[in-house]
Order: C-alpha cells, then sequence, then structure tokens
C-alpha cells in the first residue's frame, strides 16, 4: 500500500545552510536572487570552513558548532536543534555537511531538510562519491538533491542528473563537473521545499509548478 500524500512546506522561508568545507553549494544558494535572501543562517562543524566566511561576507550569522564542545552525539544534536529553533529556521539545506544529522533535528525539521550528494544515489553514497565512482570505472555519475531521512544518503529524491566520466577524468575535473550540475540543481530545489512545491508520495517526490494546497 503506499503511503498518504503530504506536502512539504517550510514554516517559514528563513533557511539555513550547513556545510563543512568550501561553500561553492553554499555560494550557489547565497547568488540565487530569491533563495539569497532567505539564507538566515550558516553552520559549520569546522572553523576554518569556507563556508562561514562566504556567509560573514554577505552579513549573514555564521557559527561555528565544535563536536569536540559536546560530550556525545546526542547532546550535539540537541544542540543544534536548539540553534536552528532559536533562529527561527523553517527550512535547513546540507551542503557539503559531512556529518550525519542525529534523530532530534531530522524529526524536528521533517521533510524540511535537503542534502546535495555528489553521485546518483543509491551508487556511492558516503563521504568520497567522487573517488569511488572514478576507483569503480563508472561511465557515469552524477548529483543527487534528496529529503534527509535518519539513514544516510537514503531519503526520497528530489533532482537527479547524471554527469559523465570522461576517460581522461581526474578527481578535480569530475568534481568540477558535478559541482556545476549540483549549483543549478540545489538551488532549485531549496526553492522548491521553501515555497510548499514538493509533494512526498511514500519514496517519489514530486515537484509542483505551484504551492500543494493544504
Ligand atoms: C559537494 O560536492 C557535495 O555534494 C558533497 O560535498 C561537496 C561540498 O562542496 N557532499 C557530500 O559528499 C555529502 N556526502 P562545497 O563545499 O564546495 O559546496
Amino acid at each position: 500500500m503506499r503511503a498518504a500524500l503530504r506536502s512539504v512546506r517550510c514554516v517559514e522561508a528563513r533557511v539555513a545552510v550547513l556545510a563543512s568545507g568550501e561553500g561553492t553549494n553554499l555560494q550557489a544558494l547565497l547568488d540565487d536572487p530569491e533563495v539569497g535572501g532567505w539564507i538566515a543562517l550558516v553552520v559549520s562543524d569546522r572553523a576554518d570552513a569556507k563556508a562561514l566566511e562566504r556567509a560573514r561576507d554577505r552579513g549573514i550569522g555564521a557559527r561555528h558548532l565544535d563536536v569536540n564542545g559536546y560530550r556525545d552525539r546526542v547532546s550535539y544534536d540537541r544542540a543544534l536543534r536548539e540553534l536552528l529553533e532559536g533562529e527561527r529556521v523553517g527550512c535547513v539545506v546540507l551542503a557539503g555537511f559531512m556529518r550525519m544529522l542525529g534523530p532530534e533535528v531530522v524529526r524536528s525539521f521533517e521533510g524540511r531538510i535537503v542534502n546535495v550528494h555528489p553521485a546518483l544515489l543509491p551508487s556511492f553514497p558516503g563521504a568520497h562519491a567522487v573517488s569511488d565512482a572514478l576507483a569503480w570505472g563508472a561511465k557515469v555519475t552524477g548529483v543527487t538533491v534528496h529529503l534527509v531521512d535518519e539513514q544516510m544518503d537514503h531519503g526520497p529524491i528530489v533532482a537527479q542528473e547524471a554527469v559523465p566520466v570522461l576517460p581522461d577524468d581526474d578527481w578535480d575535473s569530475l568534481e568540477s563537473r558535478i559541482h556545476e550540475v549540483e549549483h543549478r540543481l540545489l538551488p532549485a530545489a531549496v526553492r522548491a521545499m521553501a515555497e510548499g512545491r514538493l509533494r512526498v508520495e511514500g519514496r517519489s517526490v514530486h515537484v509542483l509548478e505551484e504551492p500543494a494546497g493544504g
């Protein structure tokens, strides 16, 4: 039996972006005329993440949430939930955030968290998707944007696009073509999520032209 239809809509378009590294996906979100104006907070688990610098350059709140400051994953997860709720965040974007979210955050923002992954899930999950695709000899890899559930790289798929692996590709060349696709797919998916245009039916996500009623 199929799960009931469920519309996903952010309570309000205050978006938090979580990122651990360079933040080129964050930059694509900041540069999007609509999404850029919704980003209220950027959080990183790494003090030296360039993503934090990109947020500060735009005058957007930038927080380093250091995992070493918490006794376990549960307390880190709680602190993250409290931070997001304290900032009245409606939607969360994982843009190269290299930690799995704990159940407390996932449940609090159910259906309102998207992740971008540099492969065609369910192929090549995890933190090394680009090198895994190269090592496997894949001819095609790509980009997946998906809703986040409690399992890693697992939730319903919002958008996917293939990227060919060329015979001379190395990590840099393949990653850079993957990034080009990510920088297009992720802002479009965030717009759709924040505008309530995602309708989820089991594992299927329909991206609507207009916000779902109800
Ligand atoms: C992106 O390619 C993203 O898909 C990947 O990290 C990169 C971050 O780049 N995420 C994962 O691998 C998550 N499993 P960025 O910091 O330049 O946006």
